[in-house]
């Protein structure tokens, strides 16, 4: 055991020279000439704090940036080693380094369910190649992401990071985020596949989940991104499906992932995911991230008593050799650790002006003549990101009242002066629960905060009251209905308050959610003139926000998940878990066994059944005509927009072409969206009323201005996966496409029969 372990570490401190020497080589010809002890650790990365687990120093380089991890290097055979590091709204490294006088931030972009809600591939694409550029310059490899999990409940904890409860919509925001961080030479992680729809024991729950509502729901959106981008790598999740671990699937890993969707790269494992790493590999994970002597020593044992074959062991040693083969160490680039951080700051800006979804108008956009009372902890103390693996060391986040100042907008004094000493106090309270915890309400003693004398003043002397609302979440914890879905009580009594003093000046009231997921409207939305979503929208949100607020940009977002009445409404409220912790503190290894066995014991922690099935989201409420505060798709605009001329019609590659015409009907500038949806012809199984085949944003278009939209719908999208056959099907019969400002907002219908 002590060779294995030294030979292990001999691999590991050897890196570090190699790290800058980095040279080309030629895969195939390297794996004919590695040792066996050389293979497995090229399959196992350095352990997660930079040292293998005989607490040898591993990666300096690693350990100093603050990446999530890295490959082990083979010095004498040219491979470099490769660095990974998170996550999807930006590069995620220490911003300083012991010894050095500069840092290293990078820029926080917008979270994914803003960018999703852009409905434009084109921003997303420039946000990833923004992103990307900041992963070569720093001198990372791969960035861990994009995440394109399902939203297929509301209080999942990491739905700030995915993108929608549908999967073409997550699939092509996630297809246009990985072109364009790969346009800068660098790798992406396609994460996590798959099936990873709730945080609470993350680690060992078994999702159970239909073959239907496998193929089309939870495993379509990383189809879509393969098919479409080609990720350097694919990221498997932490849990179980239907029994077997992710790591473990190898129907889905070989079979699918390679088989029939064609990807060429990498399958690493999550940090810390799965548990018996030979099958992992047999089963094509052909990486085990973070490293460690014990997952070495295993796999080397299995090779040896024969339990992993040398030819699956030398296809992944393969598929790692050619994945490092392809990164900017091995090709000698030199990082020049200082992207251009300004122009990514516009990039970001950009997009969080994009993702921004107008909910209700009455007053927007206001005159920036008029004073503005600010209220709520929220508008001074904006939320640019969520917590994990998912968050960013971001040079600055600007907050609303700072947005609001720069866009020429003054503050009501009284409230001003108010806020600006108590949240003195609020940043200085030691007692507040750890921020990072999804029940961390900043603003909740905003009512205390400010006394409805105060409120009554500045109802006589502002033009108009704007009130933050905020929700944060973060990996490894769920969201809690009664703390995270429905609004606190203060806050609506602080709405209420507000509502009545200034609508009884005739003055308006504008919401801002700054939030990581859906939050319940209902119950308020009256007391409120508009209402605005601007999720988590990275470090210029208050920027991005005030542009929207006074009509410097005309909000073009489109929700991509529905906005329930209430909680249990939602299909899956039944089956998920809902635990309020007694003190902060992570419990995504709840039940945890880390030996593989599962636990039958507790529904929707051990196991999660999905009886929804393809029922998610707009699918189940559209389909049983169930009432929803905003339905999937829906965002006003400050115009108004005419749609013309729909057609839809099959290319020769078997696509369906549908095309229509846009105009602006309104008084200022703004894009739209036009939403594709297909009912499909009844069959053996439940159709949904409508599902989602595709969608196309018009650029800014003037008043009057008309633009020609088509949205390409590749054949295959229209297919129902049937259980019986398993297998694609596409009956023959009417099919009817509509084109739709949202799921239930129909404006254009024509039918192609197949
Ligand atoms: C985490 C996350 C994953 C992340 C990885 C590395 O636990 O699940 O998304 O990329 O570890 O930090």
């Amino acid at each position: 055991m002590m060779l294995r372990k030294s030979i292990f570490t001999l691999l590991v401190l050897s890196s570090t020279a190699m790290s800058h020497a980095a040279a080309s080589f030629d895969p195939a010809t390297v794996l004919r000439q590695l040792t066996d002890e050389e293979k497995v650790a090229l399959l196992v990365g350095v352990s997660s704090n930079g040292c293998n687990a005989s607490g040898d120093v591993g990666r300096l380089e690693k350990n100093a940036m603050g990446a999530a991890g890295a490959t082990h290097a083979v010095p004498r055979l040219g491979v470099p080693s490769i660095i990974l590091a998170d996550g999807p709204a930006g590069l995620r490294i220490n911003p300083t380094r012991k010894g050095e006088n500069r840092t290293y931030y990078c820029t926080g972009f917008p979270v994914g369910i803003h960018l999703a809600s852009t409905f434009n591939p084109q921003v997303v694409r420039k946000v990833g190649a923004a992103m990307g550029n900041e992963v070569l310059e720093y001198g990372v490899d791969v960035l861990l992401a994009p995440g394109v999990n399902i939203q297929r409940n509301p209080l999942c904890g990491r739905n700030f990071e995915y993108y929608s409860e549908d999967p073409v919509a997550a699939g092509l925001t996630a297809a246009a985020f990985i072109e364009g961080v790969q346009s800068q030479g660098v790798g992406t992680s396609l994460k996590h596949f798959a099936v990873n729809s709730q945080e609470v024991n993350r680690l060992a729950n078994d999702a159970i989940v239909s073959e239907r509502a496998l193929h089309e729901i939870y495993l379509r959106n990383f189809e879509i991104a393969v098919r479409k981008a080609g990720p350097w790598t694919i990221m498997t999740s932490y849990n179980y499906i239907n029994g077997t671990h992710a790591t473990e699937c190898k129907w889905m890993l070989e079979d699918l992932l390679r088989g029939q969707w064609g990807f060429e790269g990498a399958v690493m494992t999550d940090w810390g995911g799965g548990y018996r790493m030979a099958s992992a590999v047999a089963a094509g994970n052909d990486m085990i991230q973070p490293g460690a002597d014990k997952y070495y020593n295993e796999i080397l044992d299995a090779l040896h008593d024969g339990t992993l074959s040398r030819q699956d062991l030398d296809r992944s040693v393969l598929r790692v050799l050619e994945l490092v083969a392809r990164s900017p160490k091995a090709r000698g680039y030199v990082p020049g650790n200082n992207p251009d951080m300004a122009s990514h700051a516009q990039v970001a800006l950009e997009a969080a002006q994009e993702g921004i979804v107008l909910l209700k108008r009455n007053a927007l956009p206001l005159a920036s003549s008029g004073k503005i009372a600010l209220f709520a902890v929220g508008s001074y103390d904006f939320i640019a990101g969520g917590t994990g693996s998912g968050d960013v060391h971001r040079p600055y986040v600007v907050n609303l009242q700072d947005g609001l100042k720069k866009a020429g907008f003054s503050m009501d004094e009284g409230v001003d002066a108010f806020y600006s000493e108590y949240m003195k106090e609020e940043r200085s309270r030691t007692d507040v629960i750890n921020k990072s915890l999804p029940w961390y309400v900043p603003h909740e003693r905003a009512l205390e905060a400010c006394p409805a004398g105060v409120i009554k003043a500045s109802a006589q002397t502002s033009s108009a009251a704007i009130v933050t609302f905020s929700r944060i979440s973060g990996e490894g914890k769920d969201r809690i209905e009664g703390m995270d879905f429905e609004l606190d009580g203060r806050e609506i009594q602080l709405l209420k308050t507000v509502s009545e003093e200034f609508h009884a000046c005739g003055k308006k009231v504008v919401v801002v959610l700054n939030i990581c997921g859906a939050v319940q409207t209902a119950s308020w939305r009256d007391m409120a003139d508009d209402i605005l979503v601007c999720w988590l929208p990275g470090q210029e949100g208050g920027t991005a926000v005030a542009d929207v607020v006074s009509g410097r940009v005309n909000p073009s977002g489109r929700l991509p998940i529905s906005f329930p009445m209430k909680y249990t409404d939602d299909p899956s409220s039944s089956d998920f878990p809902q635990i309020i912790p007694d003190k902060p503190f992570n419990y995504s290894h709840y039940r945890n066994f880390r030996d593989g066995r599962i636990r039958r014991d507790i529904k929707d922690i051990d196991y999660t059944e999905y009886k929804e099935d393809i029922f998610v989201g707009y699918r189940y409420y559209v389909t049983r005509d169930v009432e929803v505060a905003y339905p999937f798709g829906y965002g006003q605009s400050y115009t108004t927009f005419a749609w013309d001329g729909f057609s839809v019609k099959k290319s020769d590659d078997g696509a369906f072409v549908a095309k229509i015409k846009v105009t602006n009907t309104g008084e200022c500038s703004g894009k739209d969206v036009v939403q594709l949806y297909v009912k499909a012809p009844s069959s053996s199984l439940e159709m949904p009323a409508r599902e989602l085949k595709g969608y196309a944003k018009t650029p800014l278009l003037a008043p009057g201005e008309s633009a020609e939209m088509e949205i390409d719908v590749p054949e295959e999208y229209i297919a129902y996966y049937d259980p019986q056959r398993h297998g694609w099907i596409t009956p023959k019969g009417k099919y009817t496409f509509i084109a739709a400002r949202d799921a239930v907002t129909i404006v254009r219908k024509c039918t192609v029969c197949m």
